[in-house]
């Protein structure tokens, strides 16, 4: 089973992708997280992700191809958080996927103001050790740390700026794809402004309706 999360920045993607993927047992792949261990050792991916731009479509396709392709013995069954965001990326995908036998189950959007958004992103913390996701507000760490004993952190591209860039992003790019997907009726649409256990509760029972579950 494949499954792919769509969403603005800050919309709950990483919070609700965590969730998901433990419970229907899929691997989580991350985009973002790709893109960052990839910007390490790259000054120009670096400058690409902290300054909230979108790495060139087609390259970002390639880096996830050739992710999966090396690591197909452990992910035969994926979430995917952050890709595709361009309609040539999904097609991309299900011709990779289908190329193995396999196909995209669901495709989930979450939907949120960008009000709502920039709020979640500036009071966002990350573990730096397991990368679990903390909000100061709606969702705090315990006792100022995460569980698993490692430092909080915020992401280089938590800033107004960046921010602001990965919202023009979503409305110029990924929004194509949402609409080209819709009209194929193939979008499962959820409301992201609810509490973190609502929208994970609605999203199961999505999947469950339609019988992908
Ligand atoms: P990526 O890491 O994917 O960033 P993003 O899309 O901007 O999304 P975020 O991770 O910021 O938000 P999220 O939706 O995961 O929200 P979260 O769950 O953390 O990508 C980073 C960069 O990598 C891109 O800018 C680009 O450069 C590159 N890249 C990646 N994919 C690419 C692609 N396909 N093509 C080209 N380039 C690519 O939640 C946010 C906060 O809100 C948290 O604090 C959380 O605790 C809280 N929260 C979550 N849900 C709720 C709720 N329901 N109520 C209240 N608070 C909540
Ligand atoms: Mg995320």
């Amino acid at each position: 089973m494949n499954i792919i999360l769509l969403g603005a920045p800050g919309s709950g993607k990483g919070t609700q992708a965590s969730m998901l993927s433990n419970k229907l047992g899929l691997y989580y792949f991350q985009t973002g997280k790709l893109s960052r261990d990839l910007a390490k050792k790259d000054k120009r991916l670096r400058e690409i992700i902290n300054s909230g731009k979108l790495i060139p479509e087609q390259e970002m396709t390639m880096y996830v191809i050739d992710n999966l392709s090396k690591n197909r013995s452990k992910m035969n069954n994926i979430l995917f958080e952050g890709f595709p965001r361009f309609i040539s990326q999904y097609k991309a995908l299900a011709e990779f996927l289908r190329s193995k036998g396999d196909d995209i189950d669901a495709v989930i959007s979450l939907d949120i103001s960008e009000k709502e958004a920039v709020r979640r992103i500036s009071s966002r913390r990350i573990c730096e050790k397991c990368g679990e996701v903390y909000n100061l507000i709606t969702n705090p760490p315990s006792k100022g740390g995460c569980k698993c004993g490692g430092k909080l952190i915020q992401r280089k591209d938590d800033n107004p700026d960046s921010v602001k860039v990965r919202f023009r992003y979503y409305k110029e790019d990924t929004k194509k794809l949402i609409d080209y997907l819709e009209k194929q009726s193939n979008v499962i649409k959820v409301d992201g402004e609810r509490s973190i256990k609502v929208i994970y509760e609605d999203i199961l029972r999505k999947l469950e309706k339609k019988g992908i579950i």
